[in-house]
């Protein structure tokens, strides 16, 4: 038997169906996996809620859901070289990674719409599946910016670091909504690349970014007087997640547009800064990312999992936008 989370009709989280459809198989150049984990990220509901959205990347009704996936490769198509049956495996896959079973092709010729990567040893499942599109978009939205190359590369100021801890590099970097899926990973980033860290949230959230690493501050009207008030000497960058709030509040404080990154705020955000997402992302910067977990430099932090029997239940929660890092639906073979 093989299920998928499917949609019919755009709507919200009562659109999704677990249903049993036809058992893919890997063709020429391609793998199957057996899915165990699957990381939600706000495109996912976006894409199934959204159908402007949705056209934008092509995506037709009925349609499959999620992108990010791990699991273990279960068959082998003729010609897929590089994987055996049993390696464990994450990645993604555009609109049907959450399934039983996904089917992608092998690198190299794998790539954006659905990629994937071997699980390195020490990395479970969940964890792994809270990695690509997440952890890919916080490295480019702060390599835009100027800060890159943290991870793994022993900088020594990694999660759980105290907040206000000094900078190694003198960057004092604003994240606008730090405590999300991306902002977990570019707290700890930036953090990694050694700046002081300033990160948006509500004041529920503030312990939780301290134990990133991060100093919290609320967003929200005025947040470039209390940004000022924390750090009378200024900030050097800064990266919005949420919105353009963060991006207009380092304008503001005088940040240059080519300092300020963004990745919620369309093609065209506020004063010349810089759009940027996942697909920026250097390849290589998911290695560096599991290099640093496996060092115990970055700490993957998982708000909720949901067996994917609760789909609806995982997808209100995210939607809500006030989850601290990933959400993550775990897979019982029926
Ligand atoms: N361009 C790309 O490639 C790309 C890739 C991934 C994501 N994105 C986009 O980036 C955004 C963030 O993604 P995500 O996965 O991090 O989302 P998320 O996990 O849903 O973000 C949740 C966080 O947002 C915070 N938040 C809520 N309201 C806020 C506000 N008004 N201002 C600032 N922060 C606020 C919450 O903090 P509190 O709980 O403290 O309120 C919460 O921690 C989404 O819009 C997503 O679509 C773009």
């Amino acid at each position: 038997m093989s299920r998928a989370v499917v949609y019919e009709t755009f709507g919200g989280p009562e659109v999704l169906e677990l249903r049993e459809v036809e058992e893919p198989h890997a063709g020429p150049g391609q793998v199957r996996v057996r899915v165990t984990a699957a990381g939600l990220n706000p495109m996912d509901w976006l894409l199934a809620s959204l159908p402007e959205v949705a056209g934008q990347f092509g995506v037709t009704l009925p349609s499959g859901f999620g992108y990010d996936f791990a699991g273990v490769v279960d068959e082998l198509g003729p010609g897929a070289s590089g994987f055996a049956v049993g390696d464990r495996v994450y990645g993604g896959a555009q609109s049907r990674a959450v399934a039983d079973y996904v089917v992608v092709a092998v690198p190299p010729a794998s790539s954006g719409p659905e990629v994937l990567y071997r699980t390195p040893d020490g990395i479970g499942d969940e964890t792994a599946a809270a990695l690509p599109v997440a952890g890919l978009t916080a490295a480019a939205a702060l390599s835009a910016i100027g800060l890159g190359g943290g991870a793994g590369a022993g900088a020594g100021a990694g999660a759980g670091a105290g907040a206000g801890s000094g900078s190694g590099s003198g960057e004092t970097v604003l994240i606008g909504g730090a405590a999300g899926g991306v902002g977990v990973f570019a707290v700890q980033l930036a953090r990694l690349a050694g700046a002081r860290v300033i990160g948006t949230a509500s004041p529920g959230t503030f312990d939780f970014l301290r134990g990133l690493g991060a100093e919290p501050v609320a967003y929200g009207p005025g947040l470039a007087d209390r940004v000022r008030a924390l750090s009378p000497g200024g900030i050097t960058a800064a990266t919005d997640l949420f919105g353009t709030e963060t991006a207009e509040a380092a304008l503001a404080l005088g940040v240059p547009s080519e300092r300020i990154s963004t990745i919620a705020a369309g093609p065209h955000p506020p004063g010349g800064v810089r759009p940027t997402g996942g697909y920026d992302a250097d390849p290589a910067a998911l290695e560096r990312l599991t290099t640093a977990i496996l060092t115990g430099e970055l700490t993957v932090p998982i708000a909720a999992t949901y067996p994917v029997e609760k789909i609806r239940d995982a997808v209100a929660l995210q939607a809500g936008r006030h989850v601290h890092g990933k959400v993550v639906l775990t897979f019982t073979p029926a």
